[in-house]
């Protein structure tokens, strides 16, 4: 026998109950973001390269390590999309969407790719349910951003603790930057190699760090919520006012970072205790200088995404039913099959949920079958006309053939 072929690592298939609570959960998601205004976006599953470069931040672990890059043909490289803010963003200034009444409230739920090293709740393709609210500056949008997200984890039993933070808007923070910079430099001694390396590039994400060494300095680092101007702290300070009306429970953190550079003003992030390292189950924040970085003009914009394994695996989200048979058909002997399976049919035309024998049982085997099947009705086509069985009371009549749909009906539609 040759080598089995197995499913590409950091990726796997979706079956049966699985497929039915991803099912059940997108209908929350659905229903919550629907009645908020959102309407549904798909894009397309690669992009031109430059639109992650420019947009997701060449200095980000994204662009630089874990995008699968290919030659689209023509000279042109594209790109699995490795996330959905800059793809929506794309669409939005593509077509014409700032005529629409603003905010455009636009939500998702796609696979992305990210070549990541696998381990729980992490893989190499997964999938996002995600929202983006472009247009508007209003603090009220942040609000109603973060509380959707907590509606739909409240809905599917997630447990998460929101932190939440701002970063200002990019000149305030290239100041703080520059003021991270030379505190890093002045403690480079006691931080590991690679934040000394990304002092540079990415002085931001020393906060990240798992050393104790660089933990220790950046306990006593300047914080970039103490720096913010006036307008960003009142922004932030009427978001959280906001939630506060809500009654949605958050931490301020300052050492909150996120792995994208799109950021400005409010970012966020949900964690749950379920997940293990992979802690985070969604997050988002403002992004008002995505879609001039991608040639757009000057466009507010506010948004975040949740993976759905996370969510699978941290919540509660119970498989939607199964739809029940209505009627199985079986059949006594070769010759009847014609007849046998245009009764399945014209049932399913009729709108009941109906199923022929297909495996080749005895007559034993299909009424066994159809018992496992959890069927309502059984009709038996045999050499003696046709009977139909009431699985639920056991009682059996021989019927007319052509009678069979009306006795049936009394199933409900
Ligand atoms: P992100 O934090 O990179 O943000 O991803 C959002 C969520 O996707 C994470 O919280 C996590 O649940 C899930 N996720 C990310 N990577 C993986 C992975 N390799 N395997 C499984 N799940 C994963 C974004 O993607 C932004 N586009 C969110 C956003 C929207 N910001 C503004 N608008």
């Amino acid at each position: 026998m040759s080598r089995r072929i197995q499913a590409p690592r950091g990726t796997y298939d979706v079956l049966g109950d699985e497929a039915l609570a991803r099912a059940a959960l997108e209908g929350h998601a659905r229903a919550i973001l629907e009645r908020a205004g959102y309407r549904r976006i798909e894009t397309p599953a690669f992009e031109a390269t430059e639109l992650f470069a420019r947009g997701v931040g060449e200095s980000t672990d994204v662009v630089q390590k874990q995008m699968y890059t290919l030659e689209g043909g023509e000279g042109e490289s594209i790109t699995l999309r490795p996330e959905g803010t800059a793809p929506v963003c794309r669409a939005y200034l593509e077509h014409g969407m700032h005529k629409q009444p603003q905010p455009v409230r636009l939500w998702y739920l796609s696979s992305f790719f990210r070549r990541e090293r696998p381990q729980k709740g992490r893989f190499r393709q997964f999938w996002q349910i995600g929202a983006e609210a472009i247009g508007s500056d209003d603090p009220a949008v942040d609000a109603e951003s973060v509380l959707l997200l907590a509606e739909i984890f409240e809905a599917i039993g997630v447990r998460a603790r929101l932190r939440i933070s701002s970063l200002g808007m990019p000149l305030n923070r290239l100041r703080y930057r520059d003021k991270l910079q030379a505190y890093l430099r002045e403690n480079a001694a006691r931080l590991s190699d690679e934040v000394v390396a990304r002092i540079d590039l990415n002085p931001l994400r020393a906060f990240d760090a798992d050393d104790p060494g660089t933990r220790a300095v950046m306990a006593e680092a300047p914080r970039l919520l103490d720096d913010l101007d006036r307008e960003d702290k009142e922004h932030f300070g009427d978001v959280l006012e906001l939630l506060d009306a809500a009654d949605l429970p958050y931490d301020v953190d300052t050492t909150l970072v996120r792995g994208l550079d799109y950021y400005t003003r409010t970012v966020f992030e949900f964690t749950s205790d379920e997940l293990g390292a992979q802690s985070g189950v969604g997050g988002g924040g403002r992004y008002d200088g995505l879609l001039e970085q991608i040639g757009g003009p000057p466009t507010p914009g506010m948004g975040w995404a949740a993976g759905v394994e996370r969510m699978l695996l941290a919540g509660s989200v119970l498989p939607a039913a199964a739809a029940p048979l209505d009627l199985f058909v079986a059949y006594a002997k070769p010759e009847l099959r014609a007849g046998a399976f245009r009764l399945a049919a014209d049932a399913r035309r009729a709108g009941h949920a109906a199923r022929l024998e297909l495996g080749g049982r005895s007559l034993k085997g299909q009424l066994k079958q159809a018992d496992r099947a959890g069927a309502r009705y059984v009709a038996i086509l045999g050499d003696e006309g046709t009977s139909l069985k009431d699985m639920e009371t056991g009682e059996q009549q021989t019927v007319e053939p052509g009678t069979v749909m009306h006795h049936i009906s009394q199933v409900s539609l």
